[in-house]
């Protein structure tokens, strides 16, 4: 069984809340409570981490070293700027799958730069809840492979 880490950034504990014509109506609880029930299906273990703090979500990479064998990230806002996550991600040299729930291509320009995708196995963006799903799968089947 692959253990994978789910990890969101910075203001998605406020999703249901905040802008939810861009982000949707569900909250971070219900999306991972789908993803739990994904997992099922798919024989995945997963842990589910949010900080509104970079240095928390690097002490949490740092620890999947040696105990996940893939990570699932919605960086929010630190996408765009953050090298220390790059870094960090880098670092634990784990496979990674980039999601966002709105479409950061087709936002206001400082979203359309991601300095995680270069690392990333790839990037879903615009689907909303459902993107976390798809990255979910596409991480098993890189694993699998
Ligand atoms: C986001 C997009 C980012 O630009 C933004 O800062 C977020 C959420 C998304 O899921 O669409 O916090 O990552």
């Amino acid at each position: 069984m692959y253990n994978i880490l789910v990890l969101n950034g910075p203001n998605l504990n406020m999703l249901g809340v905040r802008e939810p014509g861009i982000y949707g109506s569900e909250s971070l609880s219900d999306i991972e409570v789908k993803l739990s029930k994904l997992a099922e299906t798919e024989g995945l273990s997963l842990t589910f981490f949010q900080s509104n703090h970079e240095g928390e979500l690097i002490d949490k990479i740092h620890a999947a070293y040696g105990s996940c064998d893939g990570i699932l990230i919605n960086p929010g806002a630190l996408t765009h700027y953050s090298y220390a996550l790059h870094d960090a991600l880098t670092t634990v040299k784990l496979p990674v799958v980039e999601v966002h729930l709105s479409n950061i291509h087709a936002r206001e320009a400082f979203r359309h730069h991601s300095v995680i995708a270069p690392i990333a196995i790839g990037q879903i963006s615009g689907f909303g809840s459902f993107g976390y799903e798809m990255g979910l799968l596409a991480l098993k089947r890189h694993l699998s492979k």
